[in-house]
């Protein structure tokens, strides 16, 4: 999907996609550290029945594997959010929506997709406010608080940019033009845990903080009140040589041992031993971002879930083999370093 998405996309969005921050040592090496896992699966064990159904956060999906929040889907496919949205209610999955989203999220909403609102808080509070009012009314059913981004990952751009392209109203389609200056809408870098409770106040709803790869800051967040954690660097989009999230994983469940949190991650999953892998160290779901993207490119909302069924089908496979067919068993003992 990627190399079809590469002949498909004007080469600077294909370029935006791809990249991570600054000398991209993190989105280099995030695939490969989930690759580099072994497994020690059992054998003689009747794998005859697998079942990949669970919940997140109350909400059924038919496969652990939901897509990641993420911007420009209207210079994926025409359809933009909504035609991923589509896409993912097909697959009977889950979509994060990106507070940068350029289509309203009535229009998301109405595509039929569970979906949960990623918000960056910015420096007036009454634009994050308004963006989540309306994704409450919207039908949002969480909001995920990207919290590594007290400022935007640094990218190192040596031709034209994808922004030159943008048309009006394609980034930022929940916000009137007129209802905020561009210095509102810098990042709230002044964050603290308190936000959690803030965000879960205003809105009624869970909240889930992206961004985690440490068990101290899992815990703050548990602390806190937070619903959820993504095990996330961003897809190595903001500080680079940023850790791993195949690496970071086990520490962070290791740390919500004893809690109801939910434990989610994203970066670097493209096939169904990844997925397995996440799974047995821990991980309610996983997230994929670019492989949606590219997926939404080539053959918008049929390609989005045609690769949800993909690694769910890859995911079944590798489950039978590792001879432990149901997912709540998976534990980290099928995997070695
Ligand atoms: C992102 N990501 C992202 N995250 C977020 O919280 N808000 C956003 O608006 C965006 N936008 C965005 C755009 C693009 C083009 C990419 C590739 C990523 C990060 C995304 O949610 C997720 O963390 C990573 O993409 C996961 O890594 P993989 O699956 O892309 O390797």
């Amino acid at each position: 999907m990627e190399d079809a998405a590469a002949d498909k996309l004007p080469e600077p969005l294909h370029r935006y996609f791809k990249q991570g921050s600054a000398g991209g040592i993190s989105v280099g090496e995030a695939t490969a550290a989930w690759s580099s896992y072994r497994f020690r699966p059992r054998i003689l064990t009747d794998v005859s029945t697998v079942d990949l159904r669970t919940t997140v956060l109350g909400t059924p999906v038919d496969v652990p594997v939901l897509v990641a929040p993420s911007t420009l889907q209207r210079q994926a496919d025409p359809g933009g959010e909504a035609a991923m949205a589509a896409g993912v209610a097909a697959a009977n999955s889950l979509l994060g929506v990106s507070s940068n989203a350029g289509t309203t999220f009535a229009d998301i909403g109405a595509a039929g997709a569970p979906w949960w609102l990623q918000i960056y808080v910015v420096k007036n509070r009454n634009v994050t406010l308004h963006m989540l009012d309306a994704a409450v009314a919207a039908g949002a059913r969480a909001i995920v608080l990207t919290a590594d981004t007290p400022v935007v990952g640094r990218k190192e751009d040596d031709g034209p940019t994808v922004w030159e392209a943008v048309q009006p109203g394609h980034l930022l389609a929940n916000l009137e033009e007129d209802d905020y200056l561009p210095e509102d809408l810098a990042k709230a870098d002044d964050l603290t845990p308190d936000v959690i409770g803030w965000l879960s106040e205003r809105t009624g709803l869970p909240v889930v903080v992206k961004g985690v790869l440490r068990g101290d800051d899992a815990k703050r967040c548990a602390d806190a009140g937070a619903a959820g954690v993504i095990v996330s660097n961003h897809g190595g989009r903001q500080l680079d040589g940023s850790i791993s999230t195949a690496r970071a994983l086990p520490e962070v469940a290791e740390a919500l041992v004893g809690t109801d949190v939910e434990l989610y991650v994203d970066g670097g999953i493209r096939r169904g031993e990844h997925v397995l892998a996440a799974l047995a160290l821990g991980a309610r779901a996983v997230f994929v971002g670019r492989p949606a993207l590219w997926a939404l490119s080539v053959a918008g909302s049929a390609g989005v879930t045609r690769l949800i069924r993909d690694l769910g089908d890859e995911l079944e496979h590798a489950i039978r083999l590792v001879g432990c067919p149901r997912v709540a068993d998976l534990s980290p003992d099928l995997i070695t370093r």
